[in-house]
């Protein structure tokens, strides 16, 4: 049987008062309601833990002193529960992966990675794992590209729905075995730092963060050449320090796409602060045309029609990677131009002359071969090709 991946939305709803509200409150009344392909399911938010250290053999140890305290204080949970398997294609063979370890080096010694080639990593985000329906066209089309490593970081059990805040603590976990893993690589093989892209949709953005710069520290010796953050997840990162964040200090490059940053109640998936070299807001960042808007989702939810809400939550949020596979080959190029808000770019003040001043960019995979810096806004279509006008 197909599976498919749940939820997208996280919500909280007040039971006093019936209404929705932001995720973040400071008592424990609250609950979080999320959509998933049955009914709506409902998980009650852990208690608020106290300060504390956890350690691990390897990985070291994790507090949740500030500002490690956005997931409501929760701690990673160990690495034998997350148990995150890293599976390397190369292309002498795209399809069949080796199992790396970084406890292990023979599975480095004895593995195909080309280090004189790019190594692009693919980290998903809540609820997914590497059979979601978006990793193996985003692999393939990076081979069609040209070249390369592939690897494909898998942290299914650590990213269980309906375990948001767990999930969230886990993305530092996560990214600390990433870190270790690449680190064990270089040592062994002489990969570059600056020949890693790490590509992360949602928490899995934050992972490429936490991997590249541990320590949230300025020294690029060991950043990764680029992170790609696709849809960067938003709640318990949204204006948090930046040290808990994908942020532009943590690679050489990063570019990031904002698609469902949907503001109305405080909901969405997606981060709305700009958070790399280049981010661009396609069709405002806030929805995706095509894709349903809140209102109706909100009224779905409450109507208990979870299985059309699901079709919606997940669809802006998604297009994200959408558009990434998408600008790997195709000649359209997604133009996007620097603007000062998405109101002012939809009215044409933005466009004219054509990237004037800073200079325009081209959102997705071509992003650090344009000019253009910042913040940046474009629409697409509303069905494949998206790229291009409607
Ligand atoms: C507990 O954490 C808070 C912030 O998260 C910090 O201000 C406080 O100093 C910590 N207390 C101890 C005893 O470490
Ligand atoms: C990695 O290697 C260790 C032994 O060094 C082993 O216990 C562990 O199960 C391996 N992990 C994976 C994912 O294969």
């Amino acid at each position: 049987m197909a599976s498919r991946s749940i939820l997208l939305l996280v919500f909280v709803i007040n039971y006093s008062s019936g209404s929705l509200v932001p995720i973040e409150r400071e008592d424990d009344t609250t609950i979080a309601v999320l959509l998933t392909t049955s009914s709506p399911q409902t998980i009650t938010v852990t208690p608020t833990r106290p300060n504390t250290t956890i350690c691990f053999d390897i990985v070291g140890c994790f507090n949740n002193n500030d500002p490690f305290n956005n997931a409501n204080n929760e701690l990673p949970q160990s690495p034998d529960f997350i148990n995150t398997h890293f599976l390397l294609y190369t292309s002498l063979d795209e399809t069949i992966p080796e199992i790396l370890n970084y406890t292990d080096d023979s599975t480095i010694k004895n593995s195909k990675i080309n280090p004189s080639l790019p190594f692009r990593i693919i980290v998903h985000g809540f609820t997914n794992n590497r059979d979601s329906a978006w990793i193996s066209p985003l692999r393939q089309e990076l081979f069609k590209k040209d070249p390369c490593n592939v690897l494909v970081v898998d942290w299914e059990h650590g990213a269980k729905f309906p375990f948001y805040q767990n999930a969230v603590a886990n993305t530092r976990l996560v990214g600390k075995q990433l870190a270790l893993l690449i680190k064990k690589i270089h040592d062994i093989s002489g990969l570059a730092f600056d020949n890693v892209h790490c590509i992360g949709h949602s928490l899995g953005s934050h992972i490429c963060g936490y991997a590249s710069n541990p320590d949230d520290n300025s020294n690029d010796d060991t950043k990764f050449g680029r992170i790609s953050g696709l849809d960067p997840a938003g709640p318990f990162f949204e204006g948090k320090n930046k040290a808990v964040r994908l942020d532009k200090g943590d690679a050489k490059f990063v570019d990031s796409i904002h698609t469902n940053t949907e503001v109305a109640f405080g909901l969405g998936l997606g981060m709305k602060e700009a958070c790399g070299h280049i981010d661009f807001y396609a069709n405002g960042g806030t929805s995706q045309p095509g894709c349903p808007s809140i209102g109706n989702l909100i009224s779905s939810v409450l109507g208990g029609q979870s299985e059309s809400a699901y079709e919606q939550s997940s669809c802006s949020h998604g297009r994200a990677h959408g558009y990434f596979i998408e600008s790997i080959n195709a000649k359209c190029p997604y133009t996007a131009f620097p603007c000062h808000d998405y109101k002012s770019f939809i009215e044409g003040k933005c466009i004219d002359p054509p990237c004037s001043g800073t200079g325009c960019g081209y959102m997705g995979f071509t992003s650090p071969f344009s000019n253009g810096r910042g913040t940046m806004y474009l629409n697409t279509r509303s069905t494949y090709p998206f790229c291009g006008e409607q």
